[in-house]
Parts: C-alpha cells; sequence; structure tokens
C-alpha cells in the first residue's frame, strides 16, 4: 500500500511516463486514465475516484493543451495550481501525475492532427472551430503514451465525450472510454475551472443555466414544439442576465443531430435519446451545460 502521506509522484516525460506505466503492467495492474487541464475540481476528482474504482492504478494529466484555444481565447489566463492539483489527485488515490511541458507535446515540427467528423461540427464546434481538432489529437497523443485500460471523461463536456467515443471507435483505439456524471455546486452550477472567472453578482446569474434547461427539458417531454422550446429557453438565459446565449438545443444525445420531427410532432422513442445542451456567456466567461430530456 501507498503511503497516504508521500507526496504524488509527477513525471513530465514520456519516457519517464512510459518507465512508469510499464512496472505496473508487468505486474498485471489495470491503468486508468483521467486527462484534464488542471485547476482541478470536485468533477475531476470524482472521474479519478470513479478510475480507482475500475483500475488498480489511475494517471492523470494536467496540461493546458494550446492547440483547442483559439487566439482570442483564454489560453494565458487558464488558471495554473499545480501543487493544489497534486494534493488533490493524491487525495482522490491517483496514483502518478503526468504534467508534460507543450515541448513534450509538441514537438518540433509536430504535423499530425486528428480530425472527427460529423458529430464534432455543430455546437461546440460551430462556436469554437479548433477545439475539437485540438481535443481529438491531444487525447489519441495521451492515450498513446499511457496505453491504459480506460480513460475517463466527464459528461460535462457531452458534445466532447461524444467525440471521444467516436474517435476510440472509429481508429479501435484499444481502450474502454468510461463517462461520469456532471457534478454540481449546491446550487446546480456545474462545475467547472473557469467558474472561478466569476464575480459574485455573474455567479449568481450563472446558477440559472442548469435551472433554466431542467426546465425547457420538462416542456419538451410533456409535448411541447422542440423550436419552441429552444427560443423559450433562449429568451429566459437572457432576461437572467446572460449578455449573450450561442446556443440551446435539444439533440440526438449521440450524434447531436437535431431531433427529426413527423406530422405527430416529435417521434415518442427519440425522446428517450435526447439530451438538451446550452453555451452562453457572461461577461468574458463562457458557460456550457447539458442534460438528459
Ligand atoms: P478539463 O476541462 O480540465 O476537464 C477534464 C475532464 O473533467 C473532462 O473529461 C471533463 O468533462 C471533466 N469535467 C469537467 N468538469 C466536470 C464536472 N463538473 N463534472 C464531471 N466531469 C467534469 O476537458 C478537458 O479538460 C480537455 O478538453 C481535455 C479532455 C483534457 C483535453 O485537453
Amino acid at each position: 500500500m501507498s503511503d497516504t502521506s508521500a507526496l504524488l509522484p509527477i513525471v513530465r516525460t514520456v519516457a519517464d511516463l512510459r518507465a512508469v506505466v510499464r512496472g505496473w503492467r508487468r505486474t498485471g495492474e489495470r491503468i486508468g486514465l483521467v486527462p484534464t487541464m488542471g485547476a482541478l475540481h470536485e468533477g475531476h476528482l470524482s472521474l479519478v475516484r470513479m478510475g480507482k474504482a475500475q483500475a488498480e492504478r489511475v494517471v492523470a494529466t494536467v496540461f493546458v493543451n494550446p492547440t483547442q484555444f483559439a487566439p482570442t481565447e483564454d489560453l494565458d489566463r487558464y488558471p495554473r495550481q499545480e501543487a493544489r492539483d497534486a494534493e488533490l489527485l493524491q487525495g482522490a488515490g491517483c496514483d502518478l501525475l503526468f504534467a508534460p511541458a507543450p515541448a513534450e507535446v509538441y514537438p518540433d515540427r509536430f504535423s499530425t492532427s486528428v480530425t472527427v467528423s460529423g458529430v464534432s461540427e455543430d455546437l461546440e464546434g460551430r462556436f469554437r472551430p479548433q477545439m475539437f481538432g485540438g481535443v481529438a489529437t491531444v487525447v489519441s497523443k495521451l492515450l498513446n503514451m499511457v496505453q491504459p485500460d480506460c480513460a475517463l471523461f466527464g459528461e460535462k463536456d457531452w458534445q466532447q465525450l461524444m467525440v471521444i467515443k467516436r474517435m476510440a471507435r472509429d481508429l479501435d483505439l484499444p481502450v474502454e472510454i468510461l463517462a461520469g456524471p456532471t457534478v454540481r455546486d449546491d446550487d446546480g452550477l456545474a462545475m467547472s475551472s473557469r467558474n472561478a472567472y466569476l464575480t459574485t453578482e455573474q455567479r449568481a446569474i450563472a446558477a440559472r443555466l442548469n435551472v433554466i434547461l431542467a426546465d425547457a427539458a420538462i416542456r419538451f417531454r410533456a409535448g411541447a414544439a422542440l423550436a419552441e422550446v429552444e427560443a423559450e429557453a433562449r429568451d429566459e438565459l437572457l432576461a437572467a442576465g446572460f449578455e449573450k446565449v450561442d446556443y440551446v438545443a435539444v439533440r440526438m444525445a449521440e450524434s447531436l443531430a437535431p431531433m427529426a420531427e413527423n406530422d405527430a410532432g416529435i417521434l415518442a422513442d427519440l425522446h428517450n435519446n435526447a439530451r438538451i445542451l446550452a453555451a452562453a456567456w457572461l461577461g468574458g466567461t463562457r458557460l456550457i451545460d447539458n442534460m438528459a430530456v
């Protein structure tokens, strides 16, 4: 058993990472991977705990991946707090932190990227066109570096989860992609590293996002027309104080394709596979959330 007071081991190179993982593998231990960009909260830590229930060893990665940020986005001000992250990971049962420098992940003349079409194109992909290419590429790299038995991702980033599942299936990646439920604060706001940007006033408005989506889901389930539900939710977000709504959409949960409507309204069986997703702005902060309908 590891000494719980010991510091969490941190490695920064792929060679060191592989040396540790190889040792575990030799004794037949299963390995789980939790990729993150740091500034960890209970949402991330729940994935580490879930990983520990699935595998003897859990590797977490903290890497603020530059290729998934647009030049106008918050790469430079994204919160970085490695010592605190390491302590939290240790407390959650994590066995190793991989925290590489950008040059370790993207060496000179790096030229390869992974594109997942279809599921990545609309919603987040429309408003952040660079993001899913960056995510798919870095996640496939991390999966190749660690070669875990399972990798864990949060439902908080639902579209990202669907993109990664699609990629793993399409490329026959020998890894099980597991999903953890969205962890929320007491008022229902989905935990996010970006919540740290919010002022007290904005924080109160932010908590309306999940309530408005939940209400919209109830109305949709009760038979209200899709376009109406989406438009009403958008108006409610603006009335609550969000300055801009990128989208509110009810979609097929896995493909994220639009729901098909027939003359009698939405097909009943589709209701079971629907997801409501939204992205909205408060000041310079962009918040996303989603839930089952
Ligand atoms: P990051 O935003 O740090 O999130 C890391 C993982 O934690 C993702 O799988 C995300 O869905 C999950 N997560 C975040 N907030 C959560 C919450 N409130 N409840 C449950 N899970 C939550 O997502 C990324 O980083 C990056 O795109 C990454 C996959 C690491 C690639 O760079």
